[in-house]
């Protein structure tokens, strides 16, 4: 049964610096009526992610930031509850970025609709979504591996880094993660199969670990992060090594990143390239398909941190920048209908 009300959260104000609750807001308004060729959907899991810190801030970036009062974007897997649209039913498993609310409005063509006999449908905001064709055109497309190589990446135990070491085995590389803490860097190494993990926190000298982790030096280094965990992989970088620049997350919330290395990158002719995942949108299907198999097969892996409720959205979102998220973030708004 479809309820009258439902609840949303709105960004409240910009925090100047690490985002707290009551930056945002949970309200409770009407649920909105489908209009022609239009769907009406019931949220079921909501995808938080670091560039999220971005839409919050009124800066000129790749994307528009959320305005004050608006509801807080984000990638979203739902249930179709009422279709206005002829190629959707009730029922249908659909991915699109729906924001941080229980029910929205959608207008069909938009929507990819989600295989739930392949994997969880929550992976539709993880391995199988954007996270992983993040890492998926990062390193096949950027990083350029070749067998043999050794490949770096870190935020190694997150949604994107996670699968970037494993896509770098397949590749036949050497793969080396950085993680915060013993446990991810255990569930890195013994889970995924990573051939080595740095616990950056741990670590008293990182261009040292690094150096031992990687005794034939860095040949692509997948960078999650950014700032001084960034420069420890820089200092270790190869002849001719690619890096792709995926995001810098450790410099998110605040305003100064300080200096980096990039001036080493001369003599060694290091190629750095910047991407959105989205660059790659023509090339998904193929990567999709892919990317399925190797999870069907086992040869891929996942590891999800979902909390419940939609209340609990803005604390988890704070916790992700924080480093306390373990594994693909998302929050579970309602019942799933694909583990019925
Ligand atoms: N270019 C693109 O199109 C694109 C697309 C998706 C994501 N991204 C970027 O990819 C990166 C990873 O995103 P994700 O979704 O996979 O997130 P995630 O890794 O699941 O979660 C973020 C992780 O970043 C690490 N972290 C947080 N603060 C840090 C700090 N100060 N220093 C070092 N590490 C820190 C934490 O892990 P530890 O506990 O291990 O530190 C945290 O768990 C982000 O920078 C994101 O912006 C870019």
């Amino acid at each position: 049964m479809i309820p009258k009300t439902h609840r949303r959260v709105v960004l409240a104000r910009r925090p100047p610096a690490e985002p707290a609750e009551s930056d945002f807001r949970v309200e409770e308004v009407p649920v909105p009526e489908p209009g022609p060729r239009q769907l009406l959907v019931r949220v079921v899991y909501l995808s938080l992610d670091p560039y999220m810190r971005g839409r919050m801030r009124d800066a000129a970036s790749y994307a528009a930031p959320v305005g004050i009062g608006e509801v807080m974007t984000g990638g979203t897997v739902g249930e179709v509850v009422k279709s206005n649209h002829p190629d959707y039913k009730a029922g249908d498993i659909v991915e699109d970025r729906l924001g941080w609310q229980e029910y929205a409005v959608a207008p069909g063509p938009a929507l990819r609709k989600v295989d739930a006999s392949i994997a969880p449908i929550s992976t539709a905001n993880g391995v199988l979504g954007m996270p992983g064709m993040t890492a998926y055109f990062g390193l096949f497309e950027v990083g350029q591996p070749k067998a043999g190589e050794t490949v770096v990446v870190s935020a190694a135990s997150g949604a994107v880094g996670q699968v970037v070491g494993q896509l770098a085995k397949i590749a036949g590389c050497r793969a080396v993660g950085i993680a915060g803490g013993a446990k991810k860097c255990a569930f890195v190494k013994d889970t995924l199969g990573f051939d080595a993990c740095i616990d950056y926190k741990a670590e008293k000298d990182l261009t040292a670990a690094v150096k031992a982790a990687c005794p034939s030096g860095v040949d692509v280094y997948f960078d999650n992060v950014g700032g001084t965990v960034s420069d420890a992989v820089l200092a270790n970088l190869n002849f001719y090594a690619r890096i792709a620049l995926c995001g810098s997350i450790s410099q998110y919330n605040t305003a100064d990143p300080g200096p980096r290395l990039m001036g080493t990158f001369v003599g060694k002719r290091v190629t750095a390239r910047g991407f959105i995942v989205w660059d790659f949108n023509a090339k998904y299907g193929p990567a999709l398909r892919q990317m399925g198999e190797w999870i069907r097969s086992g040869r891929l892996k996942f590891r999800e941190d979902i909390v419940e409720g939609i209340d609990k959205a803005p604390r988890a979102f704070i916790g992700l920048l924080r480093g306390e998220n373990f594994g693909k973030l998302q929050v579970k708004l309602g019942p799933d209908p694909g583990a019925r």
